[in-house]
């Protein structure tokens, strides 16, 4: 296939994965198409220990690097706050809430207190987003993306200095012209069926809109592609390319929790909820006794980032621990990231042949669309 998203980055079928697991990154980008690690989580070290292990296994293929660059954070003003001042601001009331949820549900608490730390911070602030751009850049990424804001100047100066392409994720027209405006290779419009942080608008109704607005900067579709029929509706709305986060999420590579995978597999596409629940910005995730919790009267507002990933960090850990043991209420409480393509994730393949079965189905829908036009005999 070929796109000016295939030439752009050098890769065979422009297919790009979402993923925090290094395993299904290495895989679709040795597949040919190209692997992106969320590193909003990673430690500096981390970082380095994972693109170190992607780059061995990759023979030279190009991969990529997602962070989260949003202006609206905690501490924003100060430009970032120390993880105990962020610690200070995590209200009572919300952990008395969480701890209340899981008495209900009889998630046992951990046999011992883990350390106050509010579990690993997310780096969206420019202090400690900085240091994972600086080893991303180490590593020769093929591609830097920018979540939820664009991508700073100095970032946007810098990679193109070094010749690497960087891609900004929008849910909203404004924000694709607002990456446009700060100089981005490459626009991802991602409609609100995709998993993680979406806005409202679908991706069959975004993504032209954006193709015509940020023109002629190459677009990638996402939200809601998981099979070669979505590949080639995306690329007929415009799209040089599709970015897929949700599909990676029940392939043998990834690492998601087995209570997750299992959940995954039979749920609907009626099963997930936006909700500001895990992250305080809304993220499409399965609907679970938890989503509902925080829909009740009573339940407290979600705090702003990344507040409310530490305040629910040890309520999360807690019911990860024990959600594997049992029909309990761990089971029923436990969510994760996903997007309306849950439904047709129906068995566990592997990233390449999730891949190959994409670039297969386009062809066959391409040629069921070429054999559509009527022929002058
Ligand atoms: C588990 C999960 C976590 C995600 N985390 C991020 C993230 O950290 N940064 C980001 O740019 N997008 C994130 N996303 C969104 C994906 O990049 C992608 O846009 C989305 O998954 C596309 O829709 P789909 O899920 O229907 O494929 C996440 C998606 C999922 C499923």
């Amino acid at each position: 296939m070929r796109t000016r998203v295939t030439e752009m980055l050098g890769i065979d079928f422009p297919i790009l994965a979402f993923s925090h697991c290094r395993d299904v990154v290495a895989a679709v980008s040795g597949a040919g198409g190209l692997g992106v690690l969320g590193a909003v989580a990673h430690s500096p070290e981390d970082l380095d220990t994972d693109l170190a292990w992607i780059r061995e296994r990759t023979g030279g293929r190009p991969f990529g690097v997602d962070l989260l660059m949003t202006s609206k954070y905690a501490g924003a003003k100060e430009g970032g706050l120390a993880p105990a001042d962020l610690r200070a601001m995590l209200p009572a009331e919300t952990k008395e809430w969480l701890d209340a949820l899981l008495e209900r549900y009889d998630v046992p608490p951990f046999p011992e207190r883990p350390a106050a730390n509010g579990g690993r911070r997310l780096s969206v602030d420019p202090k400690s987003f900085a240091p994972l751009i600086d080893i991303s850049f180490e590593h020769g990424v093929g591609l830097l993306a920018s979540a939820l804001g664009p991508p700073p100047a100095w970032l946007v100066e810098r990679a193109r200095a070094a010749g690497i392409p960087v891609a900004a994720l929008a849910g909203r027209l404004d924000h694709a012209i607002a990456h446009r405006d700060a100089g981005v290779d490459l626009v991802i419009a991602q409609g609100t069926e995709g998993g993680g942080h979406t806005g409202e608008v679908a991706t069959m109704v975004l993504v032209p809109q954006v193709v015509d607005a940020v023109a002629p900067i190459p677009v990638l579709a996402a939200g809601g592609i998981a099979d070669g029929r979505q590949v080639a509706a995306a690329l007929a709305l415009g799209a040089e390319g599709v970015w897929c986060g949700s599909v990676w999420l029940t392939t043998h590579e990834a690492e998601t929790a087995p209570t997750v995978k299992e959940k995954f597999l039979a749920a609907t596409s009626n099963d997930t909820r936006r909700s500001r629940s895990l992250t305080g910005k809304p993220a499409r995730m399965l609907r679970s006794a938890w989503t509902d919790a925080w829909e009740e009267p009573g339940a407290p507002s979600p705090l702003p980032m990344p507040l409310q990933s530490m305040v629910v960090s040890e309520a999360q850990g807690r019911i990860h621990r024990v959600a594997h043991l049992g029909d309990n209420g761990a089971r029923q409480l436990i969510t994760y990231f996903v997007g309306q393509v849950v439904g047709q994730m129906n068995t566990v393949k592997s990233a390449r042949s999730v891949v190959a079965e994409m670039v297969e189905g386009f062809i066959d829908a391409s040629e069921r669309l070429g054999g559509i036009l009527a022929q002058d005999e």
